[in-house]
């Protein structure tokens, strides 16, 4: 997508859909100018009620400007960037819709709302930048459009051009915050690009590649353990998950440093689950398809770290994850087998598809021993259980620090990707005790976030800045979702950016 920003008027810009952005009280006081302006009547304000995300696209007009069309974006009360980003959301996806390429938006409203949301012009920007980015996302890779017998049937093009036209006050500011939203709303595609691809076409060993290109493209280091090194490492967890697969495991290091002194070092670990069959004890097969998205939170990571070296943050950024597949088969784990992990911790394996806390074991330790890490982040669709908690939209967040917690929040409300937290209290080690192991890795019925939590704790030899972000409802989106585009969200990458950028 290539991004511009003009100061030229609005009606000079030249594009084949320019958005008027409207909030609900310029329906009463300033729509009818902006209408007039380009010679439309004021009629259509009756079927037009601002809200945030609502798109009217509008023919005619008095033909005096140099769009092809036109379209009133609803703002909502304008007061939240979040209404903002819902705008460009539903914009780019009904430019896509009408597989319009050129685009364009009237941004004179940016000052204006900077002053209300409190929030700078160039996080406006880049946020109308991303989310022309998520609104334009389609996933078609895979199709190859041999059945299409109509021609509006064809694969959807993406965005080409995107032109901001803004006053020339905060032209520069804009720009700024266009090369941002670009890196963001690119590796954010990126990241759900990896989730869609389906388990015959991303294994352990191509989730290493992708982090290899990324980090050979944008200069940061990529290493990658293969099955003999894990072995000789001892990562019990991440080879037990292994057993049964016919792909070797993978444990991938990147390792972003910035050109000065790093301000601190943040330790970014994702479970890289390519797909989730349960193993032995195998899931139900309706909807196990999904399971192609249970490396998530190992996408997230990658995308967080490309971000982190393309925007240049004064952070030094180490993503890790492990990666396999799990699954059933003779040479499987089976259930009550008991391993021993990275951190010499033995496992009882109540339940084989209890298996991302057991490859998230054997990073969490491995990050903290080798690295030392002033923060330690996990992210993971770890466990159902999650869902059932805080639904599609929510991920769960876990941390036996406040400050931590609180930054996480922040970053998550700022960039529309919500985290609620959950506790830790020791009285759920109880769920998790094993008669003949260390610790088990199921803990019944009830809690099943939490448990999973507190197995994981057990694992980050006792590091005080800690955080886990179960993933599981955002990451992925079902395909019986209304009015959502189905598939990986790349639900982490703008709130690990956000809170990267608080540190920086
Ligand atoms: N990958 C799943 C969790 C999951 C479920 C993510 C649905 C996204 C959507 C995880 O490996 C798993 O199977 N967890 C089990 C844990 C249980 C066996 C203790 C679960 O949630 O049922
Ligand atoms: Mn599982
Ligand atoms: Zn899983």
């Amino acid at each position: 997508m290539k991004i511009s920003v003009t100061k030229s008027n609005s009606d000079k810009v030249v594009t084949d859909l320019l958005a008027l952005p409207l909030s609900s009280g310029e329906l009463e006081n300033g729509a009818e100018e902006k209408l007039a302006a380009f010679g439309f009547d004021r009629q259509v304000l009756k079927d037009f009620k601002a809200e945030a995300g609502e798109v009217i696209v509008l023919y005619g007009g008095s033909g005096n400007f140099s769009a092809a069309r036109v379209v009133l974006l609803g703002l909502g009360e304008a007061k939240t960037s979040e209404e903002w980003r819902k705008a460009a959301v539903a914009f780019a996806s009904k430019a896509v819709e009408m597989k319009i390429e050129k685009i364009a938006v009237d941004c004179s409203c940016i000052a204006n709302l900077a002053a209300v949301s409190l929030q700078s012009v160039s996080s406006l920007a880049a946020i109308f930048v991303e989310g022309c980015f998520t609104g334009s996302y389609r996933f078609e890779r895979l199709k190859s459009g041999k059945l299409d017998k109509k021609k509006s049937k064809e694969k959807s093009k993406e965005i080409a051009e995107l032109i901001l036209r803004v006053d020339s006050a905060v032209f520069d500011e804009t720009e700024d915050g266009v090369a941002a939203g670009k890196i963001v709303g690119s590796c954010q595609k990126m990241a759900r690009d990896l989730v869609n691809l389906p388990g015959n076409y991303l294994q352990a060993e191509d989730i290493s590649k992708a982090a290899e290109e990324s980090g050979k493209k944008y200069g940061y280091d990529v290493t990658v353990f293969h099955k003999k090194e894990i072995e000789s490492l001892g990562m019990g967890g991440l080879l037990a998950v292994n057993k049964g697969s016919f792909h070797p495991p993978t444990f991938t290091i990147l390792d972003y440093k910035p050109k000065g002194k790093a301000k601190s070092v943040v330790a970014l670990v994702g479970k890289g689950v390519t797909f989730d069959s349960g193993g032995i004890s195998i899931k139900p097969s309706e909807g196990m398809g999904e399971m192609k998205s249970d490396m998530s939170g190992a996408a997230t990571v990658l995308g967080a770290v490309e971000a982190a070296a393309r925007l240049k943050l004064p952070l030094r950024v180490i993503g890790f994850i492990p990666a396999t597949d799990n699954m059933p088969g003779s040479k499987a784990q089976t259930p009550g087998d008991v391993i021993t992990t990275y951190s010499g911790i033995t496992v009882e394996v109540g339940n084989t598809d209890a298996e991302g806390r057991l490859i998230l074991a054997d990073a969490l330790t491995y990050a903290t021993e080798k690295y030392k890490p002033d923060v330690l982040i996990d992210l993971a669709t770890l466990t159902g259980a999650c869902i059932v908690a805080l639904g599609y939209s929510v991920a769960a967040l876990f941390s036996n620090n406040d400050k931590l917690s609180d930054d996480i929040y922040q970053s998550g409300q700022l960039s529309g990707e919500k985290v609620w937290r959950m506790p830790l209290w020791d009285l759920y080690d109880e769920q998790i005790k094993s008669d003949v192991a260390d610790v088990n890795n199921t803990g019944g019925r009830g809690a099943g976030s939490v448990t999973a939590a507190k197995f994981l704790e057990k694992f980050i030899d006792g590091h005080k800045n800690w955080a886990h972000i179960d993933i599981a409802g955002p990451a992925f989106t079902p395909s019986k979702s209304a009015g959502k585009v189905s598939g990986g969200t790349g639900f982490g990458v703008g709130l690990l950016v956000e809170l990267l950028k608080k540190w920086s």
